[in-house]
């Protein structure tokens, strides 16, 4: 069954609100291609900035509100206002997240918590909520997003938490993608490589980034722009084939 989607229709991202980050340049490029966009930050107030500038650039309706994904009343809150306020939601991405470099044997009860409730509890807390609407409608796009470091081990900046948090969201994603792919519901994945952002510990240098890079076939790194046009793909009415799938955009650095 091919379905549909409405001629105006609304992506959810989360964590697109820090300046130089992926959800942020996702949110203008989805924008130039006509979607219009809610964002979810723990930033509320670089959420709603984002959202001003995303619509006045490109002339559609964006909101953004502030919640921490982990908090489950905090993210049902905020889809709640997104979806009252904005046209159907078709799609989800979810991009919010924290890096975590801690060497295992010195992870904390504390740490450990922190990054599996905002990686992966956050991931969950979202989804499901905006799932409810997504099968009401009979359409839909969930897009997680996981990591290089869940199947190569760590070997970037963040270790252990993170990548089974990241590894976690596969494993979600895929599960939601066979129950809910009856109903028109998509779930699908974006594994990125290293890219050009500040989650390593601030904006990296040219040497860390020549390091990044050595292990791909490709000579460089990526720019959240790689990552913005897959999210475009995998959300779009025509990838209504595509479901359980976790897209490795990362230069060549892990293949599978
Ligand atoms: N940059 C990379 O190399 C890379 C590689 C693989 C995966 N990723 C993933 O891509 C996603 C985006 O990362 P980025 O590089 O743009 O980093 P970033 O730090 O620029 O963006 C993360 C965003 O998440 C938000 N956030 C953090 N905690 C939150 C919470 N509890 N609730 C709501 N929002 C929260 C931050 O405010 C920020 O806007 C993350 O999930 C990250 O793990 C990044």
């Amino acid at each position: 069954m091919t379905v549909t989607f409405p001629a105006e229709r609304t992506v959810l991202l989360t964590g697109a609100a820090s300046p130089r980050g992926i959800g942020r340049a996702t949110a203008f490029h989805l924008a130039e291609l006509g979607w219009n966009v809610g964002i979810i930050d723990i930033d509320g107030i670089a959420a709603a900035d984002t959202a001003a500038e995303v619509s006045r650039l490109h002339g559609v309706q964006a909101m953004g509100v502030g919640a921490n994904v982990a908090d489950r009343e905090e993210a049902v809150a905020a889809v709640d206002a997104l979806e009252a306020a904005l046209p159907q939601i078709v799609a989800v991405v979810n991009f919010a997240g924290v890096s975590s470099p801690v060497p295992y044997l010195e992870v904390s009860p504390e740490e450990w918590t922190r990054v599996q409730s905002i990686n992966l509890d956050g991931v969950h807390w979202i989804t499901q909520r905006v799932a409810r609407t997504l099968v009401r409608h009979g359409v839909g796009r969930i897009v997680g997003i996981s990591s290089v470091s869940a199947q190569r081990g760590g070997g970037t900046f963040s270790k252990t938490p993170y990548s089974a948090a990241k590894a976690g969201v596969v494993g979600l994603m895929r599960s939601i993608a066979r129950e809910l792919g009856p109903v028109g519901v998509t779930a699908n994945v974006i594994s990125p490589g290293p890219i050009d952002t500040d989650i390593m510990g601030g904006t990296l240098t040219e040497e860390r980034k020549t390091a990044m890079a050595a292990d791909g076939v490709l000579p460089r790194i990526g720019t959240p722009r790689d990552i913005a046009a897959a999210v475009a793909y995998l959300i779009s009415e025509d990838a209504g084939f595509v479901t359980g799938q976790t897209l490795n955009v990362d230069g060549g650095l892990y293949m599978h």
